[in-house]
């Protein structure tokens, strides 16, 4: 039986290509036009502040398109990923775009090995990331080792509750399946195809995956000598979390159709390490 990291990086090197070749993570666009900045950095922009001059790693990058635009705001980047095909396009996006970022492969849990013991102003990372990593407790203590005294920790991701809910059923009612809770035992799927448009077919479909509930994370940071300055909560995701039910909203958000009100499907958190 392979490890839950073989089977996430053979699936993840399955996709990198066809998500490089995709429209929806908009390559060409960073290629043609230096101030093109990702639908993603774009909304975190605001909460975010200033980031120009900051030594920052970008846990997660895949193939570099928010490491990129985190770079375009000024940010000297690191990008880190476990998954060797999406580094090969992060590294041929910077090239192609003129920027000097270091890629590093990495599992996560070894990222402050990786990084030679570096620190950072600024650890970013979200949007599908935690869901790889089975221990929540583990993945904070990476963050605390990661980040200088003074620094700070950003990250968007989809909310716990979303990551519950089951694929649409006839009655259109929004059903809890899958666990909330940190869970030792992964949720184990097979699907075909990707969350961007491509007609690719992937042969790697496997996938392991993990909940953390959102006490579990902000518990998991404090418990690292993390003090939380910011938990926003959104109606909008940046991807079409749920197929049929949801509708685009302005730049790449998606929001539920009908009723929104009625989830919380991702959030930001900011959280510093005190000096
Ligand atoms: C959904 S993508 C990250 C999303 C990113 N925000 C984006 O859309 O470009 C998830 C990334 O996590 C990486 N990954 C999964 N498990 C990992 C691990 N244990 N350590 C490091 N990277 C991992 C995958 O290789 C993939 O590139």
């Amino acid at each position: 039986m392979d490890s839950y990291l073989e089977i996430n990086r053979a699936n993840w090197d399955d996709r990198a290509p066809a998500h490089a070749a995709s429209p929806d993570y908009a390559v060409a666009r960073f290629v043609e036009d230096p101030e093109f900045i990702s639908n993603v950095v774009a909304f975190d922009r605001a909460r975010l502040g200033d980031v120009s001059g900051l030594r920052a790693v970008h846990l997660q990058c895949h193939i570099g398109t928010d490491t990129l635009s985190l770079h375009r705001l000024g940010a000297r980047m690191t990008g880190l990923d476990l998954s060797p095909a999406s580094l090969r396009e992060a590294r041929s996006l910077a090239a192609r775009a003129g920027a000097e970022i270091d890629f590093v492969e990495s599992d996560v849990y070894d990222a402050p090995r990786a990084l030679g013991g570096r620190t950072f102003e600024l650890v970013y990372t979200g949007v599908g990331a935690l869901c790889w990593l089975p221990s929540i407790a583990r993945w904070a203590a990476v963050v605390a080792a990661l980040l200088e005294p003074g620094g700070r920790l950003f990250i968007r991701e989809g909310h716990p509750m979303l990551w519950t809910l089951a694929d649409k059923r006839p009655d259109e009612l929004l059903v809890v399946q899958y666990p909330y809770f940190e869970h030792s035992e992964p949720t184990v799927d097979e699907t075909p195809g990707t969350y961007v448009q491509t007609g690719v077919v992937f042969e790697h479909n496997l996938t392991h995956v993990w909940n953390h509930g959102l006490g579990e994370l902000v518990t998991a940071l404090v418990d690292n000598g993390l003090r939380l300055t910011m938990l926003h909560e959104h109606d909008t995701v940046p991807w079409e979390a749920l197929p049929g039910q949801m509708q685009r909203v302005g730049g790449d958000e998606w929001r539920l159709s009908d009723r929104p009100e009625r989830l919380a499907a991702s959030f930001t958190l900011q959280a510093v390490k005190d000096s």
